[in-house]
């Protein structure tokens, strides 16, 4: 029979430990084990090293007990962990195999088969039973069993694509990446009852080619624009972020818009112009214009058309332009944007009264085209649920008993004081009226003072004027306008009081020389309107590639060091 010693404090639990005084085992459980495992048939007296007696002592009958059945316990383990790595071995001589079969796969079209009908994937919907070839990007991918699903975009829509036999199993499928684009070859089948799937339909593909591959790994398209990113990060990856569902879902509500306020205007025979957007006045204030050097003179981006447009009445009558309007804004707002889109119209020859009428039909009637929009319409319900359509008279209510109503509701203005007649109604309490009533407002008759110099005074307060901001829910003002001043020397007063040089204005004066005329018109700025109808938290999230002071990216010459300093990713001041 042979011995085994056993020391806590420095021994070695490990087969090739030999047992002996100086080179003992940790536990006796173990020594037992490793024993078996050299197949010895006797069991080994076992000693145990006493730190108190400072000496190796044969082990108590109640210890070797314990040992014994721990001794088992380490069996058992064994022969699991041999299991496990025999399963492990075949498993990978399996992926060895299907890998080598995979790389034996190639996949090339059946000549035999029907030509292809090259399709865009809105256009694969009706075509069932017919054998197409569509080109996109692949959106989702998703393998189950034998089976691999793609969800392929165009831009157009969507489609599933299946792949199944040699296809699903080649080296070139199991390569395919999100984002990746290829040309996908097969038949379109309607989808079996109880399934869904854009169109109702699916691509049973016989063929593909890829087009180009996306990496995968540490670059992967999901790496770059992970969800929940710092928006700063989403911003500089917005080229990519765009390819998600819900910023390409705003962008076609954008698209449906502006084609709805384009079809709007021309039933109301509106003529589309296109002024220019360097120009040398200022519309709204001199504190927010984008200076530039204009072939050494001192020029600007437009803050508005508005101007122009006046100018272009006499000649094509009521007219509109959509194009983008610059504003050098302070202020870090979610609805504020240094570019935006400024959808605005002039009208000649009515009242105050026919231009609001005239807004509410625009909003109305292009609101409801969007909705009826067989890709749009479903967006909106996607984006935004609860939308409920604006429907005509909107809520008129006067600056005077906004004022009152604030005080009412204990709303106080910027000293955090009570309001009173004149003081501005910043985008805070703005929005918590608005977002109190509930509905859409047209407020009305604000004060001279706190309004730009072209309104019209009202003839029976001429402390206010003919001015209108149109507030919707959750957004505040997304609309200004007013009639204007068509008088000459009323006009001129109005440059005094804001203290512009009227130099450079002398094109615009003359529109009240040659031939005045009542007239009137406004502003919309088209990623406010969005941000309502999708109900999206900020209007950066409506534009394609929004600019606000310390954004100009992709591509922006401001440093990281510039931005961090300043924070700007997602403070929004009120
Ligand atoms: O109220 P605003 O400044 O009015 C004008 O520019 C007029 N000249 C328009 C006109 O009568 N033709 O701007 C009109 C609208 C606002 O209601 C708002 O929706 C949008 O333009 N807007 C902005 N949108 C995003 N970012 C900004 N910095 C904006 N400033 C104005």
């Amino acid at each position: 029979m042979s011995s085994l010693y056993i020391k806590e404090a420095t021994g070695v639990d490990e087969l090739t430990t030999a047992g002996s005084q100086d080179h003992p085992f940790k536990t006796p459980a173990y020594a037992l084990f490793a024993s078996q495992q050299k197949s010895d048939a006797t069991e080994p007296k076992l000693f145990v090293f006493k730190t108190e007696d400072n000496e190796y002592q044969e082990i108590s009958a109640s210890a070797l007990k314990k040992a014994r059945k721990g001794c088992d316990g380490l069996k058992k383990k064994a022969v699991k962990q041999k299991e496990q790595e025999l399963k492990k071995q075949q498993k990978e001589a399996e992926n060895a195999a299907k890998q080598l079969s995979a790389l034996n796969i190639t996949i090339k079209e059946d000549e035999s088969l029907p030509a292809a009908i090259k399709t865009r994937i809105y256009d694969s919907y009706s075509k069932v039973g017919q054998r197409v070839k569509v080109s996109g990007w692949i959106h989702r991918l998703r393998s189950n069993k034998k089976v691999i699903f793609v969800v392929l975009r165009d831009g157009s829509g969507f489609i599933q694509c299946v792949l199944s036999g040699d296809l699903a199993l080649a080296q070139q499928t199991l390569d395919l990446t999100l984002e990746s684009t290829v040309t996908l070859y097969g038949t379109i089948v309607k989808l079996p009852e109880g399934k869904t799937a854009p169109g109702g339909v699916e691509l049973n593909v016989d063929y593909y080619e890829v087009v180009g591959l996306a990496p995968g790994g540490e670059d992967s398209f999901t790496n770059k624009i992970a969800e929940g990113s710092d928006p700063s990060l989403l911003l500089d990856q917005r080229h990519l972020a765009l390819r998600g569902d819900a910023l390409s879902a705003v962008m076609k509500v954008r698209a449906a818009l502006l084609k709805s306020v384009r079809r709007v205007y021309d039933e109301e025979h509106l003529t589309e112009v296109t002024p220019p957007c360097m120009v040398q006045t200022q519309v709204e204030g001199g504190s927010t214009l984008f200076k530039m050097n204009y072939y050494g003179e001192e020029a600007y981006l437009t803050q508005s058309s508005q101007l122009y447009l006046e100018t272009c009445l006499a000649s094509l009558g009521d007219v509109y332009t959509i194009q983008e309007s610059f504003r050098a804004e302070k202020s870090h707002t979610r609805r504020h944007l240094s570019e935006y889109t400024h959808i605005e119209a002039e009208l000649a020859f009515l009242t105050f009264d026919d231009l609001l009428q005239h807004i509410e039909t625009l909003i109305v009637k292009s609101v409801q085209y969007v909705l009826e929009d067989p890709i749009a319409g479903p967006l909106v319900k996607q984006l935004n649920p609860n939308f409920k359509a604006p429907k005509a008279p909107f809520m008129r209510l006067q600056y005077k008993d906004a004022i009152t109503w604030l005080n009412e509701h204990d709303i106080k203005n910027e000293e955090g004081e009570d309001f009173k007649f004149g003081d501005d109604i910043a985008e805070a309490a703005e929005r918590k009226m608005t977002d109190t009533i509930g509905v859409p407002i047209f407020l009305t008759r604000f004060p001279v003072e706190i309004k730009s110099f072209y309104m019209k005074r009202c003839s029976d307060d001429p402390r206010v004027t003919e001015s209108v901001d149109v507030l919707m829910p959750n957004v505040g003002e997304i609309t200004g306008g007013s009639m204007r001043i068509d008088d000459m020397d009323e006009l001129m007063a109005g440059f005094k009081r804001e203290g512009i040089d009227t130099d450079a204005y002398y094109w615009f004066i003359d529109q009240r020389k040659y031939g005045t005329c009542p007239h009137g018109g406004y502003g919309i700025g088209t990623e406010r309107i969005l941000a309502w109808l999708c109900d999206r938290f900020t209007v950066r999230d409506c534009s394609l590639y929004p600019r606000f002071s310390g954004r100009c990216k992709p591509w922006s010459l401001v440093t990281e060091e510039y931005v961090s300093a300043h924070i700007y990713t997602n403070i929004y001041t009120d």
